[in-house]
């Protein structure tokens, strides 16, 4: 047990973040997968990573609420106690939310709904788990493509994407001294129930995306979780504070 790296993926019930514990777990890293309201979801993750002779566990993480985040490391250090180890080696900050919300409309609740998970989260979460994680350890925070190219109705969702970008290069800057990578994944649109499904349900707007991408398509969560285990990999260790887009060269 003492040898097996351990990631902590938040918001690994659905979508993106289930995609990255699924491969991870095949490539032989335990996780630690976070739920928000999807705990059958979860447990079901936690059954399959378990199938792959890694040690799983979920546990329930609200992001939104960061007053919880000092209980929660303290349920991560039990969690690890009972994998026999006293760390885990990679945070992957990948839970979030999508509102479409014209720049005119969006509310100052809105904003701040967006902001507490997208930044808030990844800075205090972080700050929280850091003497859980091991020293030469991982940081993945997740921004998306729309914090490079511009759709309309996104405004506080890419300017949060946006902050966590730069927020990267200081956690990078300043966690060196441990030898804590930080990078930041970034998505381009995928077919998930991100947005309430937009990109995989609606026709129109999965036809625009696969139009913007010179591949033809909209990305697929295994697009972004089979490329994890790579980024993550030793052979990768010298990427720090940097942009990893992962949008298949949407709207180049
Ligand atoms: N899909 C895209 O096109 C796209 C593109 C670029 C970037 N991204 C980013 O990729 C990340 C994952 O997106 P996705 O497409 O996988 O979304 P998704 O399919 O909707 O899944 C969202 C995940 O985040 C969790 N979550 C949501 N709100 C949370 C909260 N307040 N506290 C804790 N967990 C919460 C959900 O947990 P429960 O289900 O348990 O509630 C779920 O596991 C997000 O940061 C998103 O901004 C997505």
């Amino acid at each position: 047990m003492s040898n097996t790296r351990i990631a902590l993926v938040t918001g690994a019930s659905r979508g993106l973040g289930r995609s990255m514990a699924s491969h991870l777990a095949r490539a032989g890293v335990g996780v630690i997968g976070t739920y928000n309201q999807n705990r059958a979801e979860a447990d079901a993750l936690v059954a399959q990573v378990g199938g792959h002779g890694v040690p799983a566990a979920a546990l329930q993480l609200d992001v939104s609420d960061s007053g919880s985040f000092p209980q929660f490391a303290s349920d991560v250090r039990s969690v690890l106690d009972g994998f026999g180890t006293d760390h885990f080696d990679y945070l992957v900050n990948n839970a979030g939310f999508g509102l479409h919300a014209p720049f005119t409309a969006t509310t100052p609740e809105q904003f701040d709904g967006l902001f507490d998970v997208h930044v808030k989260a990844p800075f205090f979460l972080t700050q929280a788990l850091l003497p859980l994680l091991a020293d030469g350890g991982r940081i993945l925070n997740v921004s998306s493509g729309l914090a490079r190219f511009t759709y309309p109705g996104n405004a506080a969702y890419a300017a949060a994407k946006g902050a966590v970008e730069v927020l990267t290069r200081y956690q990078a800057a300043e966690l060196g001294d441990r030898r804590i990578r930080v990078n930041v994944l970034v998505p381009g649109a995928i077919a998930t129930d991100f947005g309430g499904g937009l990109v995989r349900d609606n026709k129109q707007v999965n036809e625009a995306v696969a139009g913007a991408i010179p591949l033809g398509r909209a990305g697929e969560p295994d697009d972004i979780g089979a490329a994890v285990p790579l980024i993550l990999a030793d052979g990768f260790a010298w990427a720090n504070g940097t942009r990893i887009e992962l949008s298949g060269g949407q709207n180049l």
